[in-house]
Parts: C-alpha cells; structure tokens; sequence
C-alpha cells in the first residue's frame, strides 16, 4: 500500500490519528512539524518567530518533498501544508489523502485549549480564534478539497475507524 497523507486544519486530530493508523497498520509515522523540528533543532514557533512564515513555508516544503518518497508510512502534514507551492499534488501523486474535516466550533473549542504552542493562533482570544478559523479554512478549503477522501473528524475514535474501514474496503 502507498503512503498515508493526513491533511486537514490544526487541531483536527491529524497527529493523534496518524499515530493510531500507524499503530493498526503496522506502518512507520511522521508527523511533519516533528520532522522539521528535529532536523532543524528548533521547535516550530522559534522557526516562525526568527526565520517568518515564508521561510517556514518553503522548509516545510522541502521536508515534504524528503518524506513523499518513504514507503510505508503515515504522515500527519501541518495544517497549511497542502495549501503552498504544489505540495497538494505531491501529496496525491505520492500516498492516499485523507482530510480530516471538523466543524470550526469543535476545532475552536479544542485550540483554545490546546493551541498555545501553535504561532498562527497566538494571544487570540476565544472570539477572534473562532473568526480566524473560520476565515482561513474558507481560504484553505479549495486545497483541502483536493484530498482523495473526505472523513468526519469531529469525533476522533470515529474517524480512526472510518479511514480503516475505508482502507479495508479499498485496498
Ligand atoms: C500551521 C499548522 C501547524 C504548523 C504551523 C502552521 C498552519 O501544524 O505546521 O504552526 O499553517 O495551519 P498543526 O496543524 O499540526 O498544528
């Protein structure tokens, strides 16, 4: 079997599920954060806040393009990922693309708590994270649109359980 790209904005579950189909399928994971962190020994906010985001976009780019040729794997791409350069048609012409679709509330709810270490959505208050998340999944919703299957990710467990069945039932 090919690759699994898991894309879809933060906070929709992409690591956590990443690792569980991972675990189910005997496949090896990368988160991409994770695998930019370690190769540039600096955490992600330290890479936005010295180098900006455009930099940030084009390192993210280069690790895409090193994990797209591992064979065998997981990847939970960062939520803009899919969303620069033509790294959405890498992601499908190299793996199965999954979107991790989750309603704004649901991923607000989960980010203000959870979202601190995340540059993009730093000192925003609960309003202004809900207006932000809005307004950047509508930009960003023609790029995730382009992942070869849709899952509900509003509930975790659920959506593990629909990619698996989905890879049964497909593959
Ligand atoms: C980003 C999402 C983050 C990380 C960076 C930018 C984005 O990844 O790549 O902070 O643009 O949505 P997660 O989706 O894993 O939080």
């Amino acid at each position: 079997m090919k690759s699994i790209f898991l894309v879809g904005f933060m906070g929709s579950g992409k690591t956590t599920i990443g690792k569980a189909l991972a675990d189910e399928l005997g496949f090896q994971h990368f988160d991409l954060d994770v695998f930019i962190e370690n190769k540039y020994h600096k955490t992600i906010a330290q890479i936005f806040s010295e180098l900006g985001e455009k930099e940030f976009r084009r390192l993210e780019q280069m690790a895409l393009m090193e994990v797209v040729d591992f064979e065998q794997c997981v990847i939970s791409t960062g939520g803009g990922t899919p969303c620069f350069f033509d790294n959405m048609e890498q992601i499908n012409a190299h793996g199965i693309s999954f979107y991790l679709e989750s309603d704004s509330d649901v991923l607000a709810e989960r980010l203000f708590y959870k979202g601190c270490r995340r540059p993009l959505l730093a000192g925003k208050n609960k309003a202004e994270l809900k207006n932000y998340i809005e307004q950047t999944i509508a930009k960003r919703l023609p790029f995730y649109q382009q992942a070869q299957v849709k899952i509900d990710a509003n509930n975790t467990p659920k959506a593990i359980e629909q990619i698996c069945a989905y890879l049964q039932n497909n593959f």
